[in-house]
């Protein structure tokens, strides 16, 4: 049996700027996670159990498009494994689906490492992003690449498209509460809108995207320096700049607003926007009261995690 595991992320600075050219900082979500089982069939052909989904079926009885059916073409084509062994492949997550929370890149990273390392071809962490890079090529169009590769590396990375990987050292390790507006976000619409509004709107995009990179810049220094307290007031920054690209909703504001009240240091969406997550800058002690208010305020779930 070979198993494999992937954890979800958070964007901390710099989405939507990031497609563009500029730096942004993503760091890992260690409470929700994707886990990918895969054993020896004992009949014919490779099965996939996914219950979080309702899947129990045969590869070839999936659209070749279907996100799952693309990965182990992918894979199987490309380490020129054929005929396809008879494999029964399990996946469970718990990371909520098409929340900003990475799900996606998250069973590509696990389903790839897995089924690699049970076809004798275990991949480098390098060659595991390449591949999930292209797999979120599929869904979203123009990812920037950062999702797959905070995912695949599972440390805080500051990213600049087509860039070698860069890790964060955070000197000191600070809180977050990351508040679900329940809202279902497809990434790729809101990438598409911001793209459109940069069309149109050249120059003044332009220059918020380079706020948002020094911005970026900036909060890698701070984390780097060990006074994450100081990020509270980027992330309020950053979210203005979110809100001129468009991206954030009446729903996500509510949130940040509900947050900064409820004692947060700084509060801002994350991901893709018009749903999906907004992150708050909490201490030990305001954690609870600004997850309580989160979901006072209509969050779907409140997650605290520590980003170390
Ligand atoms: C999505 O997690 C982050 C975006 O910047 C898209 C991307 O970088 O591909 C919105």
């Amino acid at each position: 049996m070979t198993v494999a595991s992937a954890p979800g992320k958070i964007i901390l600075f710099g989405e939507h700027a990031v497609v563009h050219g500029r730096p942004a900082i993503a760091v890992p979500v260690t409470q929700v996670h994707a886990d990918v089982e895969v054993v020896e069939s004992s009949r014919p052909g490779i099965w996939i159990h996914a219950p979080n989904v309702d899947l129990d079926v045969e590869l070839n009885a999936l659209p070749s498009d279907h996100p799952l059916a693309a990965v182990i073409h992918n894979l199987l084509f490309s380490l020129g494994i054929s005929p396809f062994p008879p494999l029964d492949i399990t996946i469970n997550s718990t990371i909520p689906v098409a929340s900003g929370l990475g799900s996606g890149a998250a069973v590509s990273v696990a389903l790839v490492r897995a089924l690699s390392s049970a076809l004798g071809h275990p991949l480098t962490d390098e060659q595991v992003n390449a591949f999930a890079y292209e797999i979120e090529r599929l869904h979203h169009g123009t990812p920037s690449g950062i999702d797959n590769t905070v995912i695949t590396y599972a440390k805080p990375v500051y990213f600049i498209k087509g860039h070698p990987i860069e890790t964060l050292k955070v000197s000191r390790p600070f809180t977050l509460v990351i508040g679900d507006t329940g809202i279902p976000a497809p990434t790729k619409q809101s990438v598409g809108d911001v793209r459109r509004l940069w069309t149109k709107n050249n120059l003044r995009m332009e220059q918020v995207f380079d706020e948002v990179a020094q911005i970026s810049l900036m909060a890698r220094r701070i984390i780097e320096s060990g006074q994450p307290e100081m990020l509270g007031d980027l992330m309020n920054q950053n979210h203005a700049f979110l809100q001129e690209m468009t991206v954030s909703s009446p729903e996500l504001d509510a949130l940040v607003r509900a947050a900064r009240k409820a004692g947060a240091l700084g509060a801002k969406m994350s991901g893709g926007g018009r749903g999906g997550n907004m992150i708050a800058l909490v201490t030990p002690e305001t954690a609870e009261p600004v997850s309580m208010s989160l979901l006072a305020s209509g969050a779907r779930r409140a997650i605290i995690t520590q980003v170390e």
